[in-house]
């Protein structure tokens, strides 16, 4: 270990540690833009400057390794003066359009000015006008006029995507990012480069102008686009949730996320859901609405009413909690004494694809929960034997817990069709179902919540457990399947409880509006 001292902090390092990821680790703040630490190393802002005892200039801390009794700093004056001066070069041809510029509130410009700059601009030549608002992919328009030329995009695209797309072209106050000819950025990790780009020179195409980001609360929680479980943060307020983007996990995703998980808190906003439980007795007949505990009571009713309780049977996807499927496996088998439980496989010939990167081909959450509680509970009851039951008319009362990301289900159609051959299905699902708007049997709907509503486990490919926080209610009378589950079992005062019991929350606001947050937009 190397013995160094920065800011008067005396530290040990490991050889080749920099002046930067040392600063990093012991907490200490610097100023950087091209730095990070999911890429290679540019040194290309000269913004993280920092005084070495016995060097008469600055130097840059992110090339920078540590030597044996180094000390630095980067709080005297000759470090404070270089990094404004730096701050003047980078914006002497930004346009400083800040008021329509999404990355306002989180913009590294915008916090470095505030910090280091706050000086008189001194440049008499007009600014070099570089293109605005270009489309350079399905998810992503870059404004170059904003850039400041970190290349963190176009590492990220040759080091971690390896797509190559972006590049630098041209040279000197001419130089801009672009993307190569005939190219456009489209992979399934372009969102990336603008969570990555410290200015507001990309943006995504689905978040521009729909909120700013000061209204916006978040909270940490697990993708559930698919098994590999990336850790991420979903963006919301009272209007909606508006955005999910990677938090930086060592075992599973490191700084990244696929685009495809940026697209799941779509299905938990209230267009796409399911807001009321419904009744439709037979093909054609117009729906009884009633509350989702309502509902569930019915059905528990009917079911410890039915003489024939072998004809009783519990279809899972693998979109749930470890918890729900406790709760709800337990109160089939001990309470209604079946093992008809099966387990609903959407993509079986994609189920083990990689991507390489993070995207799985089980494009469920928590398909190792559901075989976990499965397994444990002695229960392997086949597929195949289902269809027959169901083909034979065998099966009385059918109930599923239907798939919160529906997108991921392209068999949908079929399998209600199929479900249909019961006399009566029980339909649990968070969205709404277009192919139950006439259904073919007597059929509940019953609103579930979505994974943004409820804590608990999800269990990655790896067999990793992670939890999952709970941001806010959505469709606040939506049932988890918990709280199903308990009804079946003729549980009341527990349910009651899972319904007024405020679940535990992770939600948090951005540090720098901790005290200011007071509009009225914004509040829970
Ligand atoms: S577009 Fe953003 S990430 Fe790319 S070089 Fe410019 S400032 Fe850096
Ligand atoms: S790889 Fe899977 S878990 Fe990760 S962001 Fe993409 S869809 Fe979500
Ligand atoms: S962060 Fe060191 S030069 Fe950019």
């Amino acid at each position: 270990m190397l013995k160094c001292t920065i800011n008067g902090k005396e530290l040990q390092v490991k050889p080749g540690t920099t002046i930067m990821e040392a600063m990093q680790a012991s907490g200490q703040h610097i100023a950087y833009y091209c730095w990070h630490p999911g890429l290679s190393v540019a040194g290309v802002c000269r913004l993280c400057m920092v005084e070495i005892k016995g060097n008469p200039r600055v130097q840059i801390a992110c090339n920078t390794q540590i030597t044996e009794g180094m000390e630095v700093n980067n709080t005297s004056p000759m470090v404070k003066d270089a990094v404004k001066w730096g701050l003047d070069f980078h914006l002497i041809n930004h346009p400083l359009d800040c008021p329509i510029c999404d990355q306002a509130g989180e913009c590294g410009l915008q916090d470095q000015y505030m910090e280091y700059g706050k000086y008189t601009p001194e440049m008499a030549e007009a600014k070099v006008k570089k293109h605005k608002v270009q489309d350079i992919g399905p998810r992503v328009v870059l404004d170059s006029e904003r850039c400041i030329l970190c290349s963190r995009c176009v590492r990220f695209t040759s080091e971690v995507s390896k797509t190559n797309e972006l590049g630098i072209f041209n040279r000197g106050d001419r130089s801009e990012i672009a993307v190569a000819p005939g190219k456009k950025l489209d992979n399934n990790y372009s969102l990336n480069t603008v969570d990555i780009c410290p200015v507001g020179a990309l943006t995504s195409k689905d978040f521009r102008f729909k909120q700013r980001v000061w209204f916006l609360k978040d909270v940490d929680t697990v993708c559930n686009g698919c098994s590999n479980g990336c850790s991420v943060k979903i963006y919301f307020n009272k209007e909606g949730v508006f955005r999910v983007k990677p938090v930086f996990n060592e075992k599973v995703n490191g700084h990244w996320m696929c685009d495809e998980g940026r697209d799941v808190y779509k299905f938990i906003n209230r267009e796409w859901r399911l807001l009321d439980a419904q009744i439709s007795k037979a093909s054609g007949s117009t729906a009884e609405f009633l509350l989702p505990e309502v509902a569930a009571q019915k059905v528990a009713q009917d079911l410890s009413q039915s003489s024939n309780k072998a004809g009783v049977a519990l279809v899972l996807t693998g979109q749930y909690t470890l918890e729900e499927y406790e709760s709800v496996v337990a109160s089939f088998k001990n309470n209604l004494g079946t093992n008809k439980i099966y387990h609903w496989v959407n993509n079986p010939e994609s189920f083990d694809h990689f991507d390489g990167l993070l995207n799985r081909g089980d494009k469920n959450p928590n398909t190792k929960g559901l075989l976990r509680v499965l397994e444990k509970n002695g229960i392997n009851a086949s597929w195949d034997q289902l269809e027959k039951s169901l083909n034979a008319g065998e099966i009385e009362t059918l109930v599923v817990a239907a798939p919160e990301n529906q997108a991921v289900y392209p068999e949908l159609q079929t399998k209600i069709a199929l479900f249909s051959k019961a006399k009566k299905l029980v339909w649990l699902s968070s969205t709404k179902t277009k192919q139950l708007s006439n259904p073919t049997t007597h059929t509940v709907q019953i609103p579930m919540k979505s994974f943004f509503e409820k804590s608990g486990t999800f269990i990655n490919h790896a067999g990793l457990e992670q939890k999952v926080h709970r941001g806010m209610d959505v469709v606040p009378k939506a049932l988890s399947l918990t709280a199903f589950a308990e009804i079946i079992a003729g549980l009341n005062e527990k349910v009651n409880r899972i319904v007024n019991e405020g679940a535990e929350t992770g939600v948090h606001m951005p540090k720098r509006v901790q005290n200011e947050y007071t509009s009225i937009r914004g509040e829970l």
